[in-house]
């Protein structure tokens, strides 16, 4: 089983020429509502890749269209609580070349209460996968539980902090980052990250392709070449739907490879859940590209 203790929030994404620079006002070629937040869109991503997920979180009074949204994308919302904090929101510029920049405002997802959570995880089981991101409260309580059910605990180190990573690191089973947060791990441990004793490493680097560490091996997957629209989401769909095909069975090469087809199809689409590809779509680019 996966569990995902994630984020949920409102995205509110504008296209741009270009990004803004400090100091810029620009107006914005058009405007459209995703739903988004690292969190769900892992559950969605492990959805689409055909394994259940448990997603814990927390939405406002103002959290209705996310959660129908969640129920639109196979992702059950019976362990989202309705709390008083507003639901989670991010401002999401997008330009031509498909890149962001991303301003979250926490809200629900950062007061999450532990009650609820640990309820949720009370089915808990060694060996189920626990997902965590950088945007949601609970995550040092999470781990523990994880750990002392010998579950697995995944954590995209993302939005980083290294005195989070810091605090989960016993914790931490499979950590994910993409190539500017393993700079910034490395800068803060003073180590390389395949050397800081994580049974699994993935460092994302876009699209460069992806580095996995895993007992004592090194697993190269290189990024399937497309025609990006708009990498919002990217990572997420890359880590959700390689945890859900490991969940599922598959080696860790067809998991990567897997994962790879998925991140590509999802940056040819706009928005971040809404691009997030079916299985079914993901097998056939695979069946088209080899
Ligand atoms: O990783 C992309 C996500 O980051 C967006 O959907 C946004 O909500 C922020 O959480």
């Amino acid at each position: 089983m996966i569990y995902n203790l994630g984020s949920i929030n409102l995205d509110m994404v504008y296209r741009l020429r270009d990004l803004p620079q400090a100091g810029e006002t620009l107006s914005a070629m058009s405007f459209d509502r995703f739903l988004g937040g690292k969190g769900v869109n892992q559950s969605v991503a492990i959805a689409a890749s055909g394994e259940p997920v448990c997603h814990i979180g927390a939405v406002g009074p103002d959290g209705d269209w996310v959660l129908s949204e969640m129920d639109r994308f196979g992702v059950g919302t019976g362990s989202v609580a309705r709390i008083e904090e507003a639901t989670g929101h991010a401002i999401v510029a997008v330009d031509d070349a498909a890149e962001n920049q991303i301003i979250i405002f926490g809200g629900a997802n950062q007061a999450i209460p532990f009650e609820w959570a640990e309820e949720r995880l009370g089915d808990l089981e060694e060996g189920d996968f626990v997902l965590c991101q950088n945007e949601t409260n609970l995550t040092p309580e999470v781990a523990q539980l994880v750990s002392d059910r010998d579950a697995k605990l995944v954590l995209s180190a993302a939005p980083f902090d290294a005195e989070h990573v810091k605090t989960l690191r016993p914790y931490i089973q499979v950590l994910a980052v993409n190539e500017g947060e393993a700079g910034a791990l490395s800068s803060a441990f003073g180590e390389r990250p395949q050397d800081m004793g994580f049974a699994m490493l993935v460092v994302t680097r876009g699209g460069e392709g992806t580095t996995v560490y895993s007992d004592g091996q090194v697993f190269e997957q290189p990024a399937f070449r497309v025609n990006p629209i708009d990498t919002t989401g990217a990572g997420d769909t890359f880590i959700g739907s390689f945890i859900a095909r490991l969940s599922a069975g598959d080696t860790l090469e067809t998991a990567l490879t897997y994962a790879a087809a998925a991140a590509a199809l999802q940056v040819t689409k706009p928005g971040a859940a809404e691009a997030i590809p079916h299985r079914d779509a993901v097998l056939e680019f695979l069946k088209e590209r080899s």
